[in-house]
């Protein structure tokens, strides 16, 4: 996989990010296991609470157009550093990935960037495996 690849794009959805209130902008980058890319950028909302992150932009996106397996995701953020996805981003990616083997490429530029698991990121995560109706599973 190429990480460049993934983080110029992760970068170029940064730049539609819809931020009026935090002024930070975050673009995101999702890899499917056949091999497209499908961006996302942060949208805010002036009820606080409905801001949609990057990274579940992304996601959404991809799912809508019919890709639900996801080998990789790059993030980029206006922090000058590595913007590690927040908690609900983490669930969100859980739905869909392998916990052990998804990567999250931190970019803070096209050179300078950090690869972890998903696992690494949400330790025990609650997945479709752990959910139980009414007893049965
Ligand atoms: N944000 C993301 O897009 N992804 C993250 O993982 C962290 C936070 C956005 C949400 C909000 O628009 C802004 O950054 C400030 O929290």
């Amino acid at each position: 996989m190429e990480y460049q690849d993934l983080i110029v794009k992760a970068m170029k959805a940064k730049e539609f990010a819809y931020a009026p209130y935090s002024h930070f902008r975050v673009g995101a980058a999702l890899l499917t296991k056949s091999g497209r890319i499908y961006t996302g950028c942060n949208v805010e909302n002036a009820s606080f609470s409905a801001t949609n992150c990057a990274e579940r932009t992304a996601v959404f996106t991809a799912v809508a157009q019919g890709e639900q397996e996801f080998t990789a995701i790059a993030v980029n953020g206006d922090n000058g550093n590595y913007l590690p996805p927040c908690g609900i981003c983490r669930q969100v990616l859980a739905e869909f990935c392998d916990l052990k083997t998804f990567q999250v490429i931190l970019a803070n530029s096209e050179q300078d960037y950090r690869v972890v698991t998903l696992a690494e990121l949400l330790p025990g995560a609650f997945q479709s495996k752990d959910f139980v109706v009414n007893g049965t599973t």
